[in-house]
């Protein structure tokens, strides 16, 4: 029967390609090899084009034949081509000339700096609840960093933020509250943002102070928003960071861009509230400020106070990841001690 001829001739062809794809030496051999096979002039191109003309049974078989044909070449190929590759890699080792008195290269890899993995972790707890995130800008203006936060120029709540000066007047941010206009201006209520970013201060450093240190800036905007708003979203997001049910306390403060103002407290995470060295016996660790925004913070961004209020914090990164592994030094973070880095 006449498909059952063309069966046996393709298994003759891959006798054939068997026996042909040992004996290449080079990627052009095997190129040729895979147009000889597969090619739009190969005998099974032919064979497929002619199978139109058979019985409905013989087109079964002879498709079948062809189709196993097809896979048995590419099979070949791939390995032939895996081949190639590693006596081509071989050779190229050989040829290599070895300087023995390099230094060790280590292969062990890397990893995201702690600092980064915690930054990623805030990001997902705030975008669950319902955050965007906003990057602010590393260097800023005077308008954004201080007058925007009614802080006009000589207004002594500036010395608060110290930092240095461009000549053309920019700074490096002293705080991610820096954004808080730019977000204000260009979302509509409801508005709620986190702002990460890195600032920079002068300060004389110690264990807890460092002059380059980041900051998780938070914006919440709506109508008849209330301090226990706040309290609630920050409580939710302490809790969901340490692992553990975590109260928090709000202890009236100063912020010229914040009315009333304070600053928020945990429960010590070090001894669970009762009382420790870390937290000097009072079972609270003061973590961030924040507060009600001011009425004339929200009118230069264009939002009318009477209608909408809303609340903002600024935390310290550096100080939550410290409570978290009990770090006792902020300066560990950039100290390019990889004994420390390496733990995490
Ligand atoms: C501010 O920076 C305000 N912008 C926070 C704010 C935002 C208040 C919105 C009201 C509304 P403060 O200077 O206290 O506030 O810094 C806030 C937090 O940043 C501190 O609680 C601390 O966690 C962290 N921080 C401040 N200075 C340093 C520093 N030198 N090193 C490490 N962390 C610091």
């Amino acid at each position: 029967m006449e498909h059952e001829n063309i069966v046996r001739q393709i298994i003759e062809l891959l006798k054939q390609a068997q026996n042909d794809f040992p004996k290449v030496k080079d990627s052009t051999s095997l190129e040729k090899l895979r147009i000889k096979y597969l090619g739009r002039k190969s005998q099974i191109t032919g064979i497929l084009k002619g199978i139109k003309s058979l019985s409905p049974e013989a087109k079964k078989t002879v498709g079948q034949n062809a189709n196993s044909f097809k896979q048995e070449i590419v099979k070949l190929l791939a390995a032939k081509n895996l081949d190639l590759q590693a006596s081509e890699h071989e050779k190229a080792e050989r040829n290599e000339k070895i300087d023995v008195t390099l230094p060790k290269i280590s292969k062990e890899l890397g990893h995201v700096h702690p600092i980064t993995q915690m930054l990623w972790q805030c990001e997902d707890i705030f975008q669950k609840m319902g955050f965007e995130i906003e990057y602010p800008y590393e260097v800023d203006d005077d308008y954004h960093n201080f007058e925007t936060l009614n802080m006009p120029k000589e207004h002594p709540a500036r010395d608060s933020w110290d930092t240095f000066w461009t000549e053309d007047g920019q700074m490096p941010i002293t705080h991610t509250s820096s954004m808080q206009n730019r977000v204000l201006k260009s979302k509509n209520p409801p508005i709620r943002v986190i702002v990460p970013g890195r600032c920079f201060r002068n300060e004389a450093t110690d264990a807890r102070h460092e002059h380059t240190f980041f900051q998780i800036e938070g914006v919440y905007v709506d109508k008849a928003i209330t301090l226990a708003n706040m309290l609630g979203t920050l409580k939710a997001f302490f809790t969901e960071f340490y692992q553990k049910e975590i109260d928090v306390k709000f202890t009236p403060d100063f912020f010229p861009f914040v009315e009333p103002g304070g600053m928020v407290s945990l429960t010590c995470i070090i001894c669970d509230g009762k009382g420790c060295a870390v937290c000097k016996k009072s079972g609270w660790l003061e973590v961030l400020g924040c507060g009600m925004i001011h009425p004339k913070v929200l009118s230069m961004a264009n939002i009318d106070a009477n209608v909408y209020s809303g609340f903002a914090w600024g935390f310290g990164l550096e100080r939550l990841i410290m409570l978290k592994y009990k770090i006792e030094d902020i300066r560990n973070f950039y100290s390019g001690n990889l004994q420390f880095i390496r733990q995490f």
